[in-house]
This record gives structure tokens, C-alpha cells and sequence, in this order.
């Protein structure tokens, strides 16, 4: 498809939106119901182009999935021994969460899988959950020295055993890898977290009945004989999809947003602590459970934001939410500073790189450091043509930094189909 022009916005924007479901409780949902013995109806899912990679992946190894609605399935597994061999290579697209979980989840099986992805996938470091789960006694095998994709996972002939794996960086990803091959290896299986990361995978597993202990910043557990599955399951909404109206209604002047079922999990408010920090106006209206997630109405109000500065302990609170933060800093007051993102460079693209080097052409005064950026604040934007990377995340931040700013042309910007599908049909009903 071709280019995607977004023309500066010439009225506030004004209403009401649904954020759709949460794309890593998505993924979880699909991988743990395929383990149980029973059905599971999960709503609100998020179908996502990397949920739908997760999907195919389940049924290709014997779980029935059944689509209701695009947002609407239910999940029959065969039991937590109840996976078998796929016909085909399992390709995991442009999902890191579908390739790193389910590594972790096949390792301990008794039979071999082949793993692929698109390019990005192929980029992307693997090693980081290869080590660990050698360490528990698993066979894997990937191109440049184990770290990369195409992967493939040698039958475990004997049960993996647990591990007490101090974690070199904070990956939600790979502390889930770990945890799901500790369902199945002998004695216990530990994690110790940097800083804390996103907690999907051990909220799910206790709806499952697994016993999962958290102290501190160390998470454990025990082998269970099954998981128990719940008859519902409801995604959350998700906030790092909210994060792109969360700061285009900071910045179009005279705003005002309802963002409607956002996920709250104190895991992943990083952005909501940040933009705070920055002056936005936020309101955290009519928060309530959501399943063994909290959920909350968001009301955004514009503000003259102002610069801040973060660093390690915050953001894999907010990983994925710094290509939008880059933007609500580029129309702050003043200068933001961001240090302890070298993870930034390891996502999709390398989200440094593309921040500076597309956020420039607008008009944005940025430095790139190695782990990090230094977004100097209140310059004038211009409209100019710039590349998305092929990142959803990307595409996104591109679209609302036009549409607060001077407008932009989006090279590849059909990328937002991985996390949010209907994102430029929701700005378009914004601004017509
Ligand atoms: C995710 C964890 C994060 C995040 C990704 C989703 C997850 O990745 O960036 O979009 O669902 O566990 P890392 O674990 O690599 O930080």
C-alpha cells in the first residue's frame, strides 16, 4: 500500500474511544487456555496481525481455536502434556512475544519445532532466552551463534530442571519464557528481575491455579500436575495503545478525551507517571477489575507540558511507550531526557535511531545517545515525508506528532495492523 498523509489537526480532538484489547494479555490468553483441559472464552482480545501469529501457532500445535468475532474466541487445549508436533515451520511474524514465549513453552516438549519470522523477527536478539533455558537443559539451535532466528528446538529427552536465572536485562518476555519451561521442568524454577517488568504471565498463571511466588524482585514456581482453566477470560484494554491519544490529546490544543477500558496494571503506568511528571492532565476515573487486571477510564485534558527526565528503574514500565513520549517531549517546554533505553534499540527497529532520525526531519532538536535520547523541546515542526520503519509503534507516533504538528507523509504505515488495526479509521473519525 502506499504512503498515509495526516494533515495537521484544525479542530480539538473531542470524544470518546474504546482502547482495544491488550496485545500481551492476548497472547497469554491464546498460549495458557491452550494448556487447559476445559474451554475458555476469551473477549475483548486484540486481533492484531501479532496475536494472530500467536493464534495460528496454537493451533498448529492441537489447540482448537474457535474466532466468535474478531475480538470473541474460545480456546479448547488438551491439557498442560497436551501439545504435539506442527506439520509446518511456526512462524511468529513480527511478534517477539509470540517467538521468546513460546520458545519457552516448547523447549521442555518432546518434540522438535522450527521457528521462523519476518525480517525485524530475524534481527532481533534470541540468545537472551536461548542461555536461560539451555541452563534448564533444553537443545536449541539458531543461525549466528544461537541468537538469532530461524531457530530450531531439539526434542527434551529427558525433563528440563529449574533454575535460579538472574536476569542480565528487564524483559517481561523473557522472564515469561522462563516461567513457562518451569512448568514443566523438575523442582523449582527463579527468576530475579532487574527492575520490575510487566507481570501478564504470573497474573495469568494463578487464574490457572499455578502457585506463582513474587518476592522482591524474585519470582518462582513449582511444576503444577495441571492448570485449571478459567471459563472467561477478559483481555484488558491496552495502554500502550492509549498512549498515542494519551499524548495527541496533551498536545492538539483544546482537547479532551475520554480514553474508555485501559488497562491500569501498575506494571505497565509508566507513561501515566511520566506524563504527569510533564504537566499533562490526567484523570483516572471509574477504576475496577477486569478479570485479575485493573482497568480504568482515562480522562486527558491539554496542557503545556514541560521536559523530564527518566531512566532505568522506569522503563520497562514504559518500554514500548517512548516513541510517544518522544513526541509529547518534542512539544514540551524544555528538554527531556531519557537514559537506561538501550533495550529501545532491540525493538522492532531500532526505535533510538528511528526517533532521531525521523522526529529531525519534522523539525525535532534530538540527540541519539547510546542508551538513550535528549529531545530539547518547543521547536516549530514541519511537514515533511518520513519512514516508518516498518514499526507499528513508529507508524503511530509519526501520525500524531503530524497531526499535532505541521502534518506528515507516513512511509509504510500499514504497520500499525500489529498492535492497533483500526488506529487511522479511529483518527479519522476523530477529526472529520
Ligand atoms: C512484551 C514485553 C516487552 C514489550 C513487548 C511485549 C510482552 O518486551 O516491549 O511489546 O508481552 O511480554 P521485552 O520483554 O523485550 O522488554
Amino acid at each position: 500500500m502506499g504512503n498515509r498523509v495526516i494533515e495537521p489537526a484544525n479542530r480539538a480532538l473531542k470524544g470518546e474511544l474504546i482502547i482495544p484489547g491488550d496485545k500481551s494479555v492476548s497472547h497469554r490468553s491464546v498460549m495458557l487456555s491452550a494448556l487447559g483441559n476445559t474451554p475458555v472464552h476469551i473477549t475483548n482480545f486484540l486481533p492484531s496481525a501479532d496475536c494472530l501469529s500467536t493464534v495460528a501457532a496454537m493451533r498448529a500445535l492441537g489447540a482448537r481455536v474457535e474466532l466468535i468475532s474478531d475480538t470473541e474466541l474460545v480456546v479448547q487445549g488438551n491439557g498442560l502434556h497436551g501439545l504435539r508436533e506442527p506439520d509446518t515451520i511456526l512462524d511468529a511474524g513480527n511478534s517477539g512475544t509470540t517467538l521468546r514465549l513460546l520458545m519457552g513453552l516448547l523447549a521442555p516438549q518432546s518434540f522438535p519445532v522450527v521457528f521462523t519470522g519476518d525480517t525485524s523477527l530475524h534481527r532481533r536478539p534470541m540468545g537472551r532466552v536461548i542461555k536461560p533455558l539451555k541452563e534448564m537443559g533444553a537443545t536449541i539451535v539458531g543461525r549466528a551463534e544461537n541468537t538469532k532466528l530461524p531457530i530450531t528446538i531439539v526434542p527434551a529427552e529427558k525433563p528440563l530442571h529449574g533454575i535460579t536465572y538472574v536476569m542480565p536485562v528487564a524483559s517481561a518476555q523473557v522472564k515469561s519464557a522462563i516461567l513457562l519451561s518451569g512448568l514443566f521442568a523438575d523442582g523449582k524454577t527463579t527468576v530475579i528481575e532487574p527492575y520490575p517488568s510487566r507481570n501478564h504471565t504470573e497474573l495469568m498463571l494463578e487464574s490457572f491455579g499455578v502457585r506463582v511466588s513474587h518476592e522482591d524482585n524474585r519470582i518462582s514456581l513449582m511444576a503444577p500436575d495441571r492448570l485449571t482453566a478459567p471459563a472467561e477470560l477478559i483481555v484488558p484494554g491496552d495502554i500502550s495503545s492509549a498512549a498515542f491519544w494519551l499524548v495527541a490529546a496533551s498536545i492538539v490544543p483544546g482537547s479532551e478525551l475520554l480514553l474508555k477500558n485501559v488497562g491500569i496494571n501498575e506494571t505497565r503506568t509508566g507513561i501515566i507517571e511520566v506524563l504527569e511528571a510533564m504537566g499533562a492532565r490526567l484523570s483516572i476515573m471509574n477504576k475496577r477489575k477486569s478479570g485479575e487486571e485493573q482497568v480504568a477510564d482515562i480522562l486527558v485534558k491539554a496542557s503545556q507540558l514541560h521536559g523530564t527526565s527518566f531512566g532505568a528503574d522506569i522503563i520497562p514500565r514504559l518500554v514500548d511507550e517512548i516513541p510517544a513520549i518522544a513526541v509529547a517531549a518534542m512539544f514540551a517546554k524544555g528538554d527531556t531526557i531519557i537514559t537506561g533505553a538501550g533495550e529501545l534499540r532491540v525493538k522492532e527497529t531500532d526505535r533510538i535511531d528511528a526517533i532521531y532520525t525521523q522526529f529531525v526531519k519534522l523539525g525535532g532538536n534530538i540527540e541519539a545517545k547510546e542508551d538513550g535520547l535528549i529531545i530539547h523541546g518547543g521547536t516549530e515542526l514541519k511537514r515533511a515525508k518520513c519512514f516508518s520503519h516498518d514499526d507499528h509503534r513508529m507508524a503511530m507516533s509519526l501520525a500524531i506528532a503530524g497531526l499535532a504538528g505541521n502534518g506528515v507523509e507516513i512511509e509504510e504505515p500499514d504497520c500499525v495492523a500489529i498492535s492497533y488495526p483500526k488506529f487511522y479509521d479511529e483518527l479519522d473519525r476523530l477529526i472529520k
